[in-house]
């Protein structure tokens, strides 16, 4: 077992926190305050490389592999987790999705965009009465011949406003249950889609979530993914390897509060030595330590059985659950040990604990996690 990382794999990581540091950590608590989309900051992603990083070459993207992704992704979840889930759902949800499953057109037309940040993508599955039950899908697309027509809404999707690019999950035959669904490319400029408010969020504020409404939406035939019927299978295949992205983008956020934490503590004394020193918070740092190590395990588990072509399914719900759960954890562990200064924007830590609770409810709630993992068990998979 190689526990060290490539050159290549070593120099993504520094690269990502260096533009972590320098670029998204000034102004990251007043994107948050006033919920601004980070979108110089979200330009200069795209030019490193950073919306595209999986794409193979041919389609304008950076051909990484996936222990590159999840590695970037820690380091800017550590600063601007609202950053990070921009970067994600564009990576693993959008492009993979296409690239995958997509047809040449489809691909040349589409994924070259998404692919360099000319465009941005959102996957958009959730409805507002189908989050964890995806088959319960309400939008329709009626067959018309040549063209779909679509109706419907989605909700809270990453992206909504500044995407370009939707990936829309639709019944074409309610009649069929979860057979019945299928996978559309839908342009956000195309007559009849509707953009709704801004939500206003807990954490990760600076991205932008809507929900999006499609009335009469013409889509071309050639715009759906996959062969008819194909929509529920795609959505699942593409959240599993999505699960990756947040269990880094969680891992990230438990990482850059137990950093911050440690800092404040070995400067911060009381009772006559630094704070790191009392056994109340010493102890709390080792959890914190193990935990999150652990954590990280999971994700660059699941990101190499992904780059080896292994079944990742079990590994990416676990990455994800776990290290939700220590997201949430382990930064309100570090907004304890800021004690008051926890409690305000300039020492960051309430910041990441707000953006730590939304790992644990989109790309699956931890619940969801549960019910894959526990059918796979079922399956024969132990681990
Ligand atoms: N991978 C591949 N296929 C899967 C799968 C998986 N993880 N889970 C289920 N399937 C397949 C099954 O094999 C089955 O296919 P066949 O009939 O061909 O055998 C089919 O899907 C239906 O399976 P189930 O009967 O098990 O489906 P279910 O309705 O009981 O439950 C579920 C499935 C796992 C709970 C699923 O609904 C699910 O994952 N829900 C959560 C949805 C989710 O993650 N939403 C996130 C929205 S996107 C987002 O958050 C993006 C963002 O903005 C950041």
């Amino acid at each position: 077992m190689d526990f060290n990382f490539t050159e290549e794999q070593l120099a993504v990581r520094d690269a990502a926190r260096d533009f972590a540091q320098q670029v998204l950590l000034p102004g990251v608590i007043e994107r948050d305050r006033g919920a601004i989309y980070p979108k110089e900051q979200v330009k200069q992603m795209a030019e490193m490389g950073f919306l595209g990083m999986m794409v193979s070459p041919e389609y304008g993207g950076f051909g990484m592999d996936t222990i590159s992704y999840v590695l970037a992704m820690e380091e800017i979840s550590k600063v601007e987790a609202a950053a990070a889930v921009i970067m994600s759902v564009n990576n693993s949800l959008v492009c993979w999705g296409l690239e995958e499953y997509g047809t040449e057109d489809q691909k040349q037309k589409y994924l070259t965009q998404l692919a360099i940040g000319e465009k941005i993508g959102a996957f958009c599955l959730s409805e507002p009465e189908a989050g964890s039950d995806a088959t319960k899908q309400r939008t329709i697309a009626e067959d018309k011949g040549d063209y779909y027509l679509l109706n419907g809404t989605k909700n809270w999707i990453t992206n909504g406003k500044t995407s370009g690019i939707h990936l829309v999950i639709a019944h074409t035959n309610p009649e069929l249950k979860h057979k019945g669904i299928n996978a559309f490319i839908v342009e956000a400029d195309w007559d009849g889609v509707q953009i709704g408010k801004k939500e206003d969020k807990m954490g990760i504020r600076a991205s932008d979530t809507t929900s999006i409404m499609y009335n009469n939406v013409k889509v071309p035939k050639e715009n759906r993914i996959g062969a008819d019927g194909f929509g529920f299978t795609f959505a699942m295949n593409t959240l599993n390897g999505g699960r990756i992205g947040i269990a880094s983008q969680a891992l990230g956020i438990a990482s850059g509060a137990y950093e911050l934490a440690v800092k404040y503590s070995q400067e911060r004394e009381a009772f006559g030595k630094p704070i790191s020193k009392h056994q109340a918070i010493a102890f709390k740092l080792a959890e914190m330590a193990t935990d999150i190590q652990s954590a990280r395990l999971l994700v660059h588990r699941a990101a190499w059985l992904k780059d080896q072509h292994l079944d990742y399914v079990m590994a990416g719900s676990m990455a994800k659950y776990f290290a939700a759960e220590i997201a949430m954890k382990h930064t309100t562990e570090a907004v304890q040990i800021h004690g008051g200064y926890g409690y305000v924007a300039e020492y960051h830590v309430e910041r990441l604990m707000r953006d730590a609770k939304i790992t644990q409810i989109y790309e699956g709630t931890s619940e969801i996690q549960q019910i894959v993992m526990s059918r796979m068990i079922e399956k024969g998979t132990l681990y």
